[in-house]
């Protein structure tokens, strides 16, 4: 590698091609995003679950939500001075979707990640100012997208996510397909969905990897494949600075990736958590005591859920072991301590270098 690249999303550029992946409830707060910013990456704070009334009644949840993501982003904000970019991740299964978005704009956001269902409407509700970033993983869903978007808004992405089967969170692959992860790994993604953009003549959109993205190795074999960046989850739960309570972080760092499974999620998508108490009590089939005063997700039919997520979130975010839900990414195996954000930005900068100077050593 000649020298690290930069990402440029839109016109908001970061010296590192790192982002911060968004995480739902409170993971990826100001704080963590703040940080990810002042270390030279992109910050993205998820939108969901934020503050600390957003349980109430569904009238209260849509205002509560609205302002709550209006002070993470200005809390984001006075932590770096203003620096950018900042970002949000805003999830299409979310029934406060629109709000959000408006919520997001108004508040001056530079960049929108947008997964968890096909953005499809996106443009609609975004100022042409703020970059759009849809999370695919398939060409054919990012095929979708862009011809949608050009069709309706005359508009291309400016950059788009690829979560590949390995990924935190939310996967938009079925159950058979995550058993031959190999089949659709970020490589072969990679080629599938730079593909679709010459066919539509975007091939300077670009694009980013997600998923087991874990050490500074990674980040260079990823833009070996042809990536622009990359977008760093579980890696990043383990930081100091990240929302998860001390007790969750533990729990992450001494588990390794035996010790996740997928299990299907109110989102109505497979989810990778870490089996915890609550995941056995789920997988045996026992259903969770709750009570569901508003309806946070357009998919989630509380009559045949066996447990809320938002609740289970937030009891990870409380460290509470038993009844808390700990979504994950596959690489667990390899996160296994808790570090400043800082040291993984210093690695990877060290470690570009070391690669930089044998390029310059190896030339003819
Ligand atoms: C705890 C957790 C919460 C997440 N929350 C969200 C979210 O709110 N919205 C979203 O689109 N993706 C979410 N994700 C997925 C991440 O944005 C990211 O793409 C993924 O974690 C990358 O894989 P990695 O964890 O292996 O690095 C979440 C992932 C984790 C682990």
């Amino acid at each position: 590698m000649k020298e690290m690249p930069k990402l440029k999303i839109g016109k908001y550029e970061s010296r590192y091609p790192v982002i911060q992946a968004g995480m739902g409830v409170r993971v990826g707060n100001a704080a963590l995003t703040a940080a990810a910013i002042e270390c030279g990456g992109m910050g993205v704070i998820s939108s969901v679950g934020l503050g600390e009334d957003f349980h109430r009644s569904l009238k209260d949840y849509e205002i509560e939500s609205e302002k709550n993501l209006s002070k993470e982003i200005r809390k984001a904000r006075e932590l770096t001075g203003g620096k950018g970019p900042l970002g949000v991740n805003i999830m299409v299964v979310l029934t406060n979707y629109e709000s959000m978005i408006k919520t997001a704009v108004n508040e001056g956001i530079d960049f929108i990640i947008s997964g968890a269902g096909l953005p499809l409407r996106l443009p609609e509700f975004a100022k042409d100012r703020v970059a759009l970033v849809p999370v695919v993983s398939s060409a054919r869903a990012l095929e979708l997208i862009v011809r949608t978007w050009q069709r309706k808004y005359k508009k291309a992405p400016d950059a788009a996510i690829i979560e590949g089967p390995l990924c935190g969170g939310h996967l938009a692959f079925t159950n058979e397909q995550l058993d031959n992860p190999k089949e659709y790994s970020l490589e072969i993604l990679y080629r599938e969905t730079k593909d679709v953009l010459d066919r539509y003549s975007l091939g300077g959109v670009p694009l980013i990897a997600a998923g087991a993205i874990s050490v500074p190795e990674d980040v260079l074999k990823a833009i070996e494949w042809g990536y622009q960046g990359v977008q760093i989850g579980t890696r990043f739960i383990c930081t100091e600075e990240s929302g998860m309570s001390e007790e969750g972080k533990k729990l992450y760092v001494s588990s390794g990736s035996n010790d996740t499974v997928t299990i299907s999620s109110p989102v109505g998508m497979p989810v990778r958590v870490i089996k915890s108490p609550l995941v056995e009590r789920v997988l045996s089939g026992k259903k969770e005591p709750f009570a569901c005063p508003y309806k946070c997700l357009r998919s989630c039919d509380k009559n045949k859920v066996l447990f809320c997520i938002a609740r289970a979130l937030l009891y990870a975010w409380k460290g509470n072991i038993d009844k808390g839900l700990f979504m994950t990414g596959y690489d667990l195996s390899r996160v296994n301590d808790i570090i400043p954000i800082k040291k993984f930005f210093d690695d990877l900068d060290k470690l570009a270098r070391a690669e930089s100077s044998s390029h310059q050593e190896n030339r003819p």
